[in-house]
């Protein structure tokens, strides 16, 4: 696997595998891996012939106060890990690299990223947008290989794709669970022993409130035993647990369409998020 830091030997290296034919998936990470995301990796590699794997920290997308500096890095041990799935490239840009002196663009996508992470998290999905179009650009890619576990994300990313004709397959895959249903995060090496026991609440509660759904049960009052059931556990603050069309992330209004319940709750001082199926999810675009 090459590791390449410089966008004119990116460009080579992309143009010696198109070369070779075949198709190239890239799987955009921030680094710090997890099975979730070999996940991502494998299924980048079952859909296409080369894989290029990207590990950027993205500034543009952590707010003031969130944890930039403390986010884990660990690019060595990240780099034997996708080797080992079979990634032909890891593009590992430095910040300059990415943003040049002078950088002054963002991409804004109205609507899907407005509300819950959005209202949270004010900026965020600029900045993911913006470096998700750049790394588009970068790499090339015929495929996207994204998580379900940071939903709105994926959600806004179909919609940027869509709206500016990128010629990128966006393909989300279903979260990745550790054995009592947590979501695997990057940010979950940061919870106490005492914390990590007290998370395990916030898939349980989202299967709960899917399932009181699912049979029919008053939804404001499934989300409202879900957000006592979370405050119960310890969860300070709630940022928001709701019930959304998995496509547009309006109100769910219409029983005929696949929706998602979302939340995203602290525990000490990390964030986590999650997010649960109602109905089937809308898989590829
Ligand atoms: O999901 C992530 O890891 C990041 O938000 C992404 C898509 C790599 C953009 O920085």
């Amino acid at each position: 696997m090459q590791i390449i830091r410089e966008i004119n030997a990116l460009r080579r290296a992309i143009a010696a595998v198109r070369g070779e034919g075949g198709s190239v998936a890239l799987v955009p990470t921030m680094g710090a891996l997890h099975a979730g995301h070999l996940k991502l990796v494998r299924e980048a590699r079952r859909l296409a012939r080369h894989v290029v794997a990207s590990i950027f920290v993205n500034p543009m997308q952590f707010g003031p106060g969130e944890d930039l500096s403390s986010y884990p890095r660990r690019e060595a041990e990240d780099a034997q890990m996708l080797e080992a799935e079979g990634c032909a490239i890891l593009w590992a840009p430095s910040v300059d690299v990415m943003y040049r002196q002078g950088h002054a663009t963002k991409i804004g996508v109205s609507g899907v990223s407005a509300g819950l992470d959005g209202d949270a998290r004010p900026g965020h999905f600029e900045g993911v947008a913006t470096v998700v179009v750049k790394l588009f650009n970068q790499v090339q890619p015929d495929i996207a290989v994204f998580g379900e576990k940071d939903f709105q994300q994926l959600v806004v990313i179909r919609r940027m794709t869509a709206d500016l004709d990128l010629p990128v397959q966006i393909v989300g895959v279903p979260t990745q669970r550790d054995a009592d249903g947590l979501a695997l995060s990057s940010r979950n090496a940061y919870l106490t022993a005492e914390e990590r026991r007290c998370a395990r609440t916030l898939p349980r509660v989202l299967l709960e409130a899917a399932q009181a759904i699912r049979e029919g049960g008053d939804i404001a009052e499934a989300l409202a035993r879900a957000r006592q059931a979370l405050a119960a556990a310890g969860f300070e603050p709630i940022d928001y647990i709701e019930l959304r069309d998995a496509e547009t992330l309006e109100p769910w209004t219409n029983i005929n369409r696949p929706a998602r319940i979302l939340a995203a709750a602290k525990i000490g001082r990390t964030r986590l998020i999650d997010n649960i199926p109602i109905l089937p999810a809308i898989r590829g675009s």
